[in-house]
């Protein structure tokens, strides 16, 4: 793995102005933005500006609508009332235009879900061709830079089930990048790995963050929750309930649902 090449990624803002003062739009933003399931009010009047370059941490306890809340992001789920903009963009329903926007969304999940039957540069190249229309050897290029950031190019052409969880995780993290995403979400990319791989993840994710990709993170991992984040979320009842630097959030929660969490969370 080379650090001299970097420059030729591009990974989130370009012009690394993270927080400069411009007009530019949040990258994230919802406003009032409601979700059931049946008479589960899931997500509750969420109202969130994430700008350029934020990496935000969500937590909460299981079912609080922390999963939810990133596939509405992305419009693998709908909401049933309120908008949700990308970088300025309301989020279109359905269609060509849905499709194009969603792309700007990446998202990485527990589960890997690789295609088990493509190699990993494969699996690299496979949307920016279809999707993005990239000729083939300029996405293979772009595919091997990736796999070299997230320190594995050396396995581009074995199969998933040839490599590590953690290894497999880092793939999903390549490929969502080679859509050159403005938004990378992610919902515990490692609750699914055995405990030796979770850092190897978790450091790919901080680099990540360090180059000014807008990130929402959804994790169990404290540590990189201190480490990473510019800004908690914690989620109860489908409600934002506490907004706040990770500081803040770890030394003193407001609310008794979060004292709560870290409690129990914490003592592990
Ligand atoms: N497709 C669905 N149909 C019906 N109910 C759902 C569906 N998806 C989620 N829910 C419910 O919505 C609530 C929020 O779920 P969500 O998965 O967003 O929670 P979460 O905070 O991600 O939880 P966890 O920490 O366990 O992953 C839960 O009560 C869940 O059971
Ligand atoms: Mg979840």
């Amino acid at each position: 793995m080379t650090d001299d090449d970097d420059a030729s990624v591009t990974i989130g803002d370009a012009t690394g102005e993270v927080g400069a003062a411009t007009d530019a739009p949040p990258m994230i933003s919802m406003l009032n933005v409601d979700k059931y399931f049946g008479d589960l009010h899931v997500l509750d009047d969420i109202t969130l500006e994430v700008p350029r370059g934020q990496v935000v941490v969500v937590l909460g306890p299981s079912g609080s609508g922390k999963s939810t809340l990133c596939r509405t992001i992305n419009r693998l789920e709908p909401v049933d009332s309120g908008s949700i903009a990308i970088d300025g963009v309301p989020l279109p329903a359905e269609g060509r235009a849905l499709a194009a926007l969603r792309a700007d969304v990446g998202m990485v999940f527990q589960s890997f879900n690789l295609f088990a039957h493509k190699t990993i540069v494969e699996n690299v190249t496979l949307a920016p061709i279809k999707v993005r229309k990239v000729r083939k050897g300029d996405a293979r290029t772009l595919a091997m830079e990736l796999l070299d950031r997230v320190g594995i190019a050396d396995q581009a052409q074995k199969y998933p089930a040839q490599l590590s969880g953690g290894q497999q995780q880092r793939v999903a993290i390549a490929r969502a990048l080679a859509m050159s995403p403005k938004v990378m979400l992610f919902d515990e990319p490692t609750s699914a790995l055995d405990p030796e791989m979770v850092n190897e993840v978790l450091d790919v994710m901080a680099s990540l963050a360090k180059d000014g990709m807008t990130m929402l993170v959804v994790t169990h991992e404290m540590g990189f929750a201190r480490r990473a984040a510019d800004r908690v979320l914690f989620m109860a009842d489908g409600r934002v309930v506490e907004d706040a630097s990770p500081e803040a959030f770890f030394t003193a929660p407001r609310s008794e649902r979060a004292k709560d969490f870290l409690g129990k969370i914490l003592s592990h």
